[in-house]
């Protein structure tokens, strides 16, 4: 009977560690983060980690005017770009920005994405560029220049227009 006792008192033991690892765990380091592939990150964005589950821009709500190029927009952060965010520190590798941008009839009309991926490109911030259709379909990926052009003028602000926010 005593041993069975300690032998149930082992067994509840190892669950019960198992359980709390499990729950402390964030979602990104269960799933691993995209390679620098269009196809990829997209399938990451919205299946793996899904975008709308993320932390809205602070401050910003859904559906805000927008200044030009873009219309009206909503800005997701995901747990490594919020955390940066937060502590205004450059963006750490993994993080991950998507704009939903609408037309003025509130329809979406594209989807961007900016994802710091480590070394990936030290000249301009180490940014992957991406922007799909709301289909999924891939418009531009990669060092897009049209995107590094413009953004550079917020280079100070890790390449960021939305708000500055880098100490
Ligand atoms: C002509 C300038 C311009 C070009 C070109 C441009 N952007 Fe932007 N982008 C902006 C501005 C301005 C904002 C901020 C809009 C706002 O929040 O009011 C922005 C916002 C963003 C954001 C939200 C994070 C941030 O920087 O504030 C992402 C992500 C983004 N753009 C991705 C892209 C991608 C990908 C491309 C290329 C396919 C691109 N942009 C091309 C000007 C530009």
């Amino acid at each position: 009977m005593k041993r069975l006792m300690i032998i149930l008192t082992i067994i509840l033991a190892t669950f019960s560690v198992a359980y709390a690892i499990h729950e402390t765990m964030p979602a990104e380091t269960t799933v691993p983060l995209p390679g620098p592939h269009a196809s990829a990150i997209y399938k990451y964005i919205t299946a793996e980690d899904n975008y709308r589950d993320w932390t809205l821009w602070p401050g910003k709500g859904k559906k805000f005017q927008a200044r030009p190029p873009l219309e009206i927009a909503t800005t997701y952060l995901n747990e490594n770009a919020y955390y940066s965010l937060r502590v205004r520190e450059k963006m750490a590798n993994g993080s991950i920005i998507v704009t939903e941008n609408y037309d003025r009839n509130r329809n979406l009309k594209a989807i961007f994405v900016m994802y710091k991926i480590k070394g990936y490109n030290p000249k301009a911030g180490n940014w992957y560029w991406a922007q799909y259709d709301p289909d999924g379909r891939t418009k531009a990926a990669g060092r897009v220049s049209a995107c590094i052009d413009c953004h550079s003028k917020v280079k100070n602000n890790d390449y960021i227009f939305t708000e500055p926010f880098v100490k």
